[in-house]
């Protein structure tokens, strides 16, 4: 899912003489705070306008002409080289960061934007912000007193394309049914033996695999927690049984299988499938005769 941000003035004025026309301290800092850890990609202008690769950010720079060798900065010739580059980055914040030519690029992907509307006329300013924001509905805004760190007033708007809120209502959703989920399933013991954890897990990331769509929080840590209950409820007897409580991977039971070979110096092999049983998963290792 690609983001944008942008500050513009009363005019959509963006940048005069490749520089931003205003000084507010407080722009920044959210700037900063709502970019950290992201993807940010940006026009050469912009990039050599900041003069510097953004820290903390995979910074991918669009140019025909740049050649630049920072670890932080990826140079990409064309749009499709971007997008393809964005594949390999499936967990981060994308964000379209400017200048005019590169917002005009992205205006079909970007589907939810940070707009800082500064309330001021720059004089004769060079570039400008053009995307039609006629599809985006406002769903956050907060105001920016003038002060001594902030030369005009501004408010900072969150706006987003319907799929975008969509999205984000659906993560809402997810976030509730999987508590409920989580709860009914591993902490009550009775747990249905069809194999519900893998299905739902498949099922969801291929949702939002199938969407592009970043995978929600919410997906990763219910998928952390289901690996920290099969790792914690795997208990191997010396008699050459395996129990669990839910529905244990081959992985978590070959991990636990060479922790115990370490313990002992003797080697093991899972034997044969697991099997469900009086609300428990089961199965059996033995030891290998070498
Ligand atoms: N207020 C804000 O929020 C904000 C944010 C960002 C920037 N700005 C301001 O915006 C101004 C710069 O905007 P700008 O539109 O002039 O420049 P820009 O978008 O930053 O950069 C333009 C450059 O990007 C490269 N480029 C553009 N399209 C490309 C494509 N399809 N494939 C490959 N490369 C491509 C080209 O570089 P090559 O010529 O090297 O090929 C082009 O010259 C500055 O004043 C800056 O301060 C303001």
């Amino acid at each position: 899912m690609i983001k944008g941000i942008v500050a513009y003035d009363n005019n959509r004025a963006i940048g005069k003489n490749n520089e931003l026309p205003w000084k507010l301290k407080d722009d920044l800092k959210h700037f900063k705070n709502v970019t950290k850890n992201s993807i940010v990609i940006m026009g050469r202008k912009t990039y050599e306008s900041i003069g510097k690769p953004l820290s903390g950010r995979i910074n991918i720079v669009l140019s025909k002409t740049l050649n630049v060798k920072h670890l932080d900065v990826l140079i990409c010739r064309n749009k499709s080289e971007v997008l393809d580059k964005l594949s390999d980055y499936p967990y981060k914040d994308v964000f379209v960061i400017g200048g005019q030519q590169i917002y005009d690029l992205f205006e079909d992907e970007i589907q939810m934007m940070y707009v800082t509307e500064v309330k001021c006329d720059i004089k004769e300013p060079d570039a400008f912000f053009d995307i039609n924001l006629d599809k985006y509905k406002i769903i956050d805004d907060k105001m920016y007193l003038r002060n001594e760190e902030n030369e005009h007033r501004f408010v900072i708007y969150e706006i987003a394309k319907q799929k975008y809120i969509d999205y984000i209502n659906f993560c809402d959703e997810l976030i509730d049914s999987l508590d409920s989920w989580f709860y009914n399933h591993f902490f009550i013991k009775n747990y249905h033996p069809n194999s519900l954890s893998s299905d739902t897990e498949r099922m969801l990331l291929s949702t939002f695999y199938k969407e592009k769509m970043p995978i929600p929080e919410a997906v990763i840590s219910f998928q952390n927690a289901f690996m920290i209950t099969m790792q914690k409820s795997l208990v191997l007897g010396d008699d050459g049984t395996i129990t669990c409580d839910v529905r244990p991977s081959e992985f978590i039971i070959y991990q636990k299988l060479m922790e115990k070979e370490k313990e002992t110096g003797e080697k093991y092999k899972l034997d044969g499938e697991i099997w469900f049983e009086d609300g428990r998963w089961k199965g059996e290792y033995e030891k290998i005769d070498r």
